[in-house]
């Protein structure tokens, strides 16, 4: 029998931020090429928890498999959202909800992608951030906030991301290294990975930011060199809303957020953001 994925592509996509009805309109067209296509969404599908779960929903009945990692939007408790949990909680309905769609979350089996380019395990991570993306001759966080508060630069995540139980968002992001790092130090050492998750595991990718300070809320040093000791074919991240393919020690980074539609609007074009991470041409 020919696998599921045969002729099949593992594709990726993130940042739909679906409040935005052009966004949604996107999303509601994104549909698979193959019945074997899988799909990544690397975080930010939205901020309400029925938005979350109506775009997931929708992707995951057209592809055959969807994966995805929260990425900042998702953890927000917007004060007008009927679902008030924060922190932790809020991250564990979102897990449930996934799996009442059939969508893989970071806590579940890495599915492994037997298509073109496998097998590989595809994994979906939460590693959040720790401000340790601070700007050169910036020693300490708290100096580091100071000047983005001088800047008029501050994530949104200050107000709405709430970290509890964790008494801060850099000790959920260590306690969530620590976790994935667990898992990735029992999976088969002879299998390969895709890396995903919403934030860059490595910081180059921030160094094109055109404020300096976001950088901060962007990722962590604890996961520098995830993508070489985890054996990553590639690396799907999203977050800085600048689509685009690098490469750092020899592995494959993908940035492949859709965006808010100011920003795809200025590249002209309906937008066409999933990306083929793997996958026979066609
Ligand atoms: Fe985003
Ligand atoms: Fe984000």
């Amino acid at each position: 029998m020919a696998p599921e994925t045969a002729n099949g592509s593992l594709l990726a996509v993130s940042d739909l931020h679906v409040a935005y009805a052009e966004n949604r309109a996107v999303v509601d067209r994104l549909v698979p090429s193959s019945p074997g296509d899988w799909l990544i969404v690397a975080g930010d599908v939205g901020e309400r928890f029925a938005d979350v779960e109506s775009a997931l929903g929708g992707l995951a009945a057209r592809f055959r498999r969807v994966i995805w990692a929260p990425g900042n939007h998702e953890l927000w408790t917007p004060p007008a959202d009927p679902v008030a949990l924060r922190g932790a909680e809020r991250y564990a309905a979102l897990v449930e909800m996934c799996r009442g769609l059939g969508v893989i979350t970071p806590e579940d089996e890495y599915p492994i992608w037997r298509g073109a380019g496998g097998p590989v395990a595809v994994v979906p991570i939460f590693q959040l951030y720790d401000y340790t993306f601070r700007m050169p001759g910036v020693d300490s966080p708290e100096e580091s906030l100071r000047r983005a508060y001088e800047a008029g630069v501050v994530c949104t995540d200050e107000h709405l991301l709430h970290p509890d139980p964790f008494p801060s968002r850099a000790a959920w992001s260590a306690d969530r290294v620590r976790r994935t790092e667990r898992r990735l130090d029992d999976l088969d050492p002879a299998l390969p990975t895709v890396l995903v998750s919403h934030w860059p595991l490595v910081r180059r990718p921030t160094d094109v930011l055109r404020y300096p300070e976001f950088a901060q809320w962007c990722g962590t040093v604890r996961t520098a060199d995830w993508h070489v000791r985890y054996r990553a074919v590639a690396a799907v991240y999203g977050h800085l809303h600048i689509p685009r393919t690098t490469e750092y020690d020899g592995v494959r980074f993908e940035e492949v957020s859709l965006g808010y539609p100011r920003e795809w609007g200025r590249r002209g074009g309906p937008p066409a953001p999933m990306r083929r991470i793997l996958g026979a041409d066609r």
